[in-house]
């Protein structure tokens, strides 16, 4: 069973950790502006599996740290998260939806309607690509 909910800004930071910076330092997966976003986790079985973070300015969406617990990857539950927070921005009204996207989670975003943009660089040793979409 899966559902998805809004919660709180410090749920996140532990399935960020072990699904995105698990040989890093913890305090690390935490934004500075976590407090100002909107966070929403997917729970499968009742145990919060997947979460990711919104954050607006006007009507411009961004999304970060979409992250899946390793063990519950390639189980839908990355696209669960996606679509719901498609329909969370057009309720909201919204003319675009970004990202920072990992280069090697492209082909994933692309089947959400997204395309790259020529904006990419690199950070921590990762490449990254900004995509986006419209409403
Ligand atoms: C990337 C991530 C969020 C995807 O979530 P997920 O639950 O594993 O993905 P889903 O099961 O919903 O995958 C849906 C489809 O996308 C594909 N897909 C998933 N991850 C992919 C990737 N990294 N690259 C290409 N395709 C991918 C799946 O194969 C599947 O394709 P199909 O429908 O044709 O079978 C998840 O794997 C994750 O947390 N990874 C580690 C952190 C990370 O990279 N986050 C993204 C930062 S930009």
């Amino acid at each position: 069973m899966v559902q998805i909910e809004q919660i709180f800004p410090s749920l996140t930071w532990r399935i960020r950790h072990e699904a995105m910076y698990a040989d890093q330092p913890f305090d690390i997966v935490k934004l500075e502006d976590d407090f100002d976003g909107i966070h929403f986790g997917l729970y499968a079985d009742h145990k919060l599996t997947g979460v990711v973070s919104l954050f607006s300015h006007g009507d411009v969406y961004q999304f970060r740290k979409l992250a899946i617990l390793p063990n519950a990857q390639k189980l839908g539950y990355g696209s669960q998260l996606i679509e719901y927070i498609l329909d969370f921005c057009k309720i909201q009204k919204a003319t675009k939806l970004w990202c920072n996207a990992r280069v090697n989670a492209k082909e994933f975003y692309f089947k959400f309607g997204f395309h790259e943009t020529n904006k990419i660089f690199q950070k921590d040793g990762n490449d990254f690509v900004v995509m986006e979409r419209g409403f």
